[in-house]
């Protein structure tokens, strides 16, 4: 249970093959409050796994945004699969906490449906439209190495790098 350190762009671990999981137990559980603990530290609306530095295939999703009551926990899409996308598309800036303070322009789908497994292993779906819809396929990107700098040309790549760079020295400092 603690806030951990977010994975940032270019690191290598953002691009890890996602492992699917098998042990619904403590070790699964850990890893979701921690998650939980760090998107909340980091303001999210959501974050996957693989933004920790590790490979287990799930990301979490801010309760009232997923549809659930404010208080509730946030939602845990273990194993998650995109079951539906919508022809009809929607197209808006997009942040990522493994790309501080950098918004970009991605188009998707304006309406989807993702079915997952939650923490004891029980399948459900989730209907979102809009911003819904955009964080879940966001956070399902995470999960098969897809980025926001994969939406951009290799212009706008390059001054995200050095952005991100240059961020990177004043931490040092
Ligand atoms: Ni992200």
């Amino acid at each position: 249970m603690s806030v951990r350190e977010v994975v940032v762009w270019p690191d290598p671990r953002l691009r890890q093959p996602s492992v699917a999981v098998t042990e619904f137990g403590p070790a699964l559980r850990a890893l979701y409050q921690d998650l939980v603990d760090t998107m909340y530290a980091e303001r999210g609306l959501g974050i996957a796994a693989l933004q920790l530095g590790d490979p287990t295939r799930m990301f979490i999703v801010e309760p009232e945004l997923a549809g659930r009551a404010k208080e509730d926990p946030p939602v845990a899409f273990v194993n998650p699969e995109v079951m539906f996308e919508s022809d009809d598309k929607q197209k808006s800036d997009e942040g990522c906490l493994s790309f501080p303070n950098i918004y970009v322009q991605v188009e998707r789908p304006m309406r989807t449906t993702v079915k997952a497994q939650d923490l004891d292993g029980n399948w459900f779906e989730v209907s979102g439209e809009g911003l819904l819809a955009r964080c879940l396929l966001h956070e399902n990107d995470h999960l098969t190495g897809k980025l926001l700098v994969d939406f951009v040309g290799p212009l706008k790549r390059q001054m995200i790098k050095r952005k991100l760079a240059k961020r990177g020295e004043r931490d040092d400092e």
